[in-house]
């Protein structure tokens, strides 16, 4: 059983659950730009929302993938347990399957906006909006990561190797790959 993790990410964030994933279940990272097709049987692939969705790049990569076994986590402003990442989790689900993929568990957790991004934004500043923007600019955390970890391992089963105590956190910029 081959597997990998692919990711992309604008600002760090999903690379950096990305990069604790790797390191810590010992397996290839790739940043999505780098893979044309895909030679692995199980993929965690890592992707920031864009309009309730993965994000243009991991979309394409998404619809070119056939059969393999996914497991896909994402980064939002959003909380986790919102109805917007229950949607996001839905339109990626039929995404994969439309490809013929099984999905085997999935994972979300906030991660913090561009402040750029939200300095252009339309989106009207309601004290809840500026709530949620000031929560998420903390994350992804080590919790995050060790919750993302905790979820691939389950999805994965026995093939994982064994839990340690390395403490990995922060997270050097030499443990992405060429494929
Ligand atoms: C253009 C754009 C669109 C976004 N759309 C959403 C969205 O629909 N829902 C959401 O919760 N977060 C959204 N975000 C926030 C990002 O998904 C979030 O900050 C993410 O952690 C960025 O990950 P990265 O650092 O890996 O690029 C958006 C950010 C940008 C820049």
């Amino acid at each position: 059983m081959s597997d990998a993790v692919v990711f992309s990410s604008r600002t760090g964030n999903t690379r950096t659950v990305a990069a604790y994933l790797a390191e810590r279940l010992s397996l290839p990272l790739f940043s999505v730009n780098e893979l044309s097709c895909c030679r692995f049987d199980r993929l965690i692939l890592g992707f920031w929302t864009w309009r309730g969705g993965p994000d243009p790049a991991m979309r394409s990569f998404m619809e070119r993938l056939r059969g393999a076994s996914v497991f896909f986590f994402g980064t939002m402003t959003a909380r986790p347990d919102s109805d917007h990442a229950a949607r996001c989790a839905q339109r990626t689900v039929s995404l994969l399957e439309n490809g013929g993929c099984r999905v085997i568990g999935h994972f979300f957790c906030q991660g913090r906006l561009d402040p750029q991004v939200f300095e252009r934004s339309a989106h009207p500043r309601t004290p809840q909006r500026l709530a949620l923007i000031r929560e998420a600019s903390v994350h992804p955390d080590v919790q995050d990561c060790r919750m993302a970890e905790y979820a691939v391992r389950k999805a994965l089963g026995p093939t994982c190797p064994p839990e340690d105590d390395r403490t990995i956190f922060p997270l050097k910029k030499s443990s992405v790959r060429a494929e």
